[in-house]
């Protein structure tokens, strides 16, 4: 393990809180599933980001001085025999490049003295359930020992805020995992769309789960650890479902096939969506709104660069989008007006819904603020056309080199009245993963192709 990079990452916290700061930050709990079998544990991501550590029942502390206590399960020969290998406190310091350990046993005798002097306790505001009650048991007892000289801490801060900003730019490593991230997601879609037309093409029957189990098998193939989310497989109209779920549904000749899937590697998460014909073939109708959706993607990925504002990749999708759903008859201009006029009065949103990208890292949907920290104090307020609302704005986050953010235009086209019956039960969405940098931005999921002509080519082959 490279523990500098983790060393470098406390030592940089430890600066953002001060010397009168102290910060306490548990890993992830586990949970029961039922009895005594547990959900499959991952990690705490702010957790895995200051230590590299990926056990349970694991606490970190970072003290003002930049000193750096781990708290861990302690070696226990039973327990290792039915659950696995536990680091323990003794190896800790050497193997995680932490200053201290001890078992998570003395957590409640070592936090008081820890605490005691700091002016300041830090930790994830609204995060992990039972965490502010701990923490009050660790300050009663220093504040019962005040007439013996202990200090107790006067403010409470939420450490999410200091290592949002941190994790909202990736460094060398980071990147670096989430591009191989990305480049065993793409090989999986890649599998997928091929197997799928094959099958189809042998005569055999096509499940959602079928298309799922591909996609799993290239994941761990590759030494993913598992999905970053729960992978959307959906065929015909259940595309036009935004969170759906792989399930039973079956792939029919003739239909679009929409997945949005995407493996974690290391701690981290890529995010991709295709949108495929079953058998290989787009129809007519359905490469109309393919290609409408590819060119607001387009003109999303143009608009990504550092500088631009989060929101600018989105207006340049929802222009595209806009003018493109009068072009083919989605939206009447005698009902709905002008280009200017859709957009004003959001008419697109029966057919887009959601926004057309957001920050991805260690989460899918990643930490970190989307509006910019220096202008929070301008805000504005408008009714929203469609609901009445009243909406706060303030301005939007500006890009920076080594933000990662996806890029994720989509139509989605539910039957109703005066709604071209062509169109009916498509779904569409394409999702790439974008690096900012100075230039533009780099697009890291396109080992699988986007395009019409090479989607079609690949599952020829
Ligand atoms: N897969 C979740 C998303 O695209 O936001
Ligand atoms: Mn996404
Ligand atoms: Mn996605």
């Amino acid at each position: 393990m490279n523990t500098s990079l983790y060393a470098q990452r406390r030592a940089a916290l430890a600066k953002t809180i001060g010397p009168g700061g102290i910060a306490i930050l548990p890993t992830a709990p586990e949970q029961q599933r039922n009895r005594d079998s547990d959900f499959l544990f991952r990690h705490d991501s702010y957790f895995y980001y200051l230590t590299g550590f990926t056990e349970p029942k694991a606490w970190l502390v970072i003290s003002g001085n930049g000193k750096s206590t781990l708290f861990c399960q302690p070696k226990d020969l039973e327990r290792e025999i039915w659950d696995g290998y536990r680091l323990g406190p003794d190896a800790a310091p050497e193997t995680l490049g932490v200053d201290a350990a001890f078992s998570v046993a003395e957590l409640d005798k070592q936090l008081p003295a820890l605490l005691d002097g700091a002016e300041s306790v830090w930790y994830p505001f609204a995060t992990h359930t039972g965490l502010e009650s701990r923490i009050d048991g660790w300050l009663g007892p220093l504040r019962a020992r005040v007439r013996y000289g202990t200090l107790c801490p006067q403010q409470q801060r939420d450490l999410c805020g200091p290592l949002d900003e941190m994790r909202l730019i990736k460094d060398a490593h980071e990147q670096d995992v989430m591009r191989r991230a990305s480049d065993i997601s793409a090989g999986a879609h890649v599998r997928t769309m091929q197997r799928c037309a094959a099958m189809l093409r042998a005569g055999q029957e096509v499940r959602e789960y079928h298309l799922d189990a591909e996609l799993l098998h290239e994941f761990r193939r590759h030494g993913s650890q598992y999905p970053a989310y729960g992978s959307i497989v959906a065929a015909g109209a259940n595309a036009c479902v935004l969170h759906y779920r792989a399930d039973a549904g079956r792939v029919q000749n003739g239909e679009l096939v929409l997945i949005d899937a995407g493996c974690e590697l290391d701690g981290y998460a890529s995010d991709i969506t295709r949108t495929f014909p079953a058998n290989g073939v787009f129809s007519g109708p359905q490469k109309t709104l393919y290609e409408l959706v590819l060119a607001s993607q387009e003109a999303a990925i143009a608009a990504t660069k550092a500088g631009a504002r989060f929101t600018d990749p989105h207006d340049a999708t929802v222009k595209v989008l806009a003018q493109g759903m009068l072009d083919v008859g989605l939206l009447d201009k005698n009902t709905v007006g002008t280009l200017d006029d859709v957009i004003e009065k959001r008419a697109y949103f029966p057919f887009y819904m959601h926004r057309t990208g957001h920050w991805l890292g260690m989460d899918v949907h990643d930490c970190g603020a989307y509006t910019e920290p220096g202008e929070i104090g301008q805000v504005s307020e408008r009714k929203d056309a469609l609901t009445g609302e009243t909406i706060k704005n303030r301005p939007a986050r500006i890009l920076r080199s080594g933000m990662v953010l996806t890029i994720e235009p989509g139509i989605y086209v539910r039957p109703a009245p005066g709604v071209p019956e062509p169109f009916h039960n498509i779904g569409i969405r394409i999702e790439d993963d974008a690096i900012v940098s100075d230039a533009g931005c780099e697009l890291i999921t396109r080992g699988v192709p986007v395009g019409v002509a090479e989607i079609e080519a690949l599952m020829r082959s």
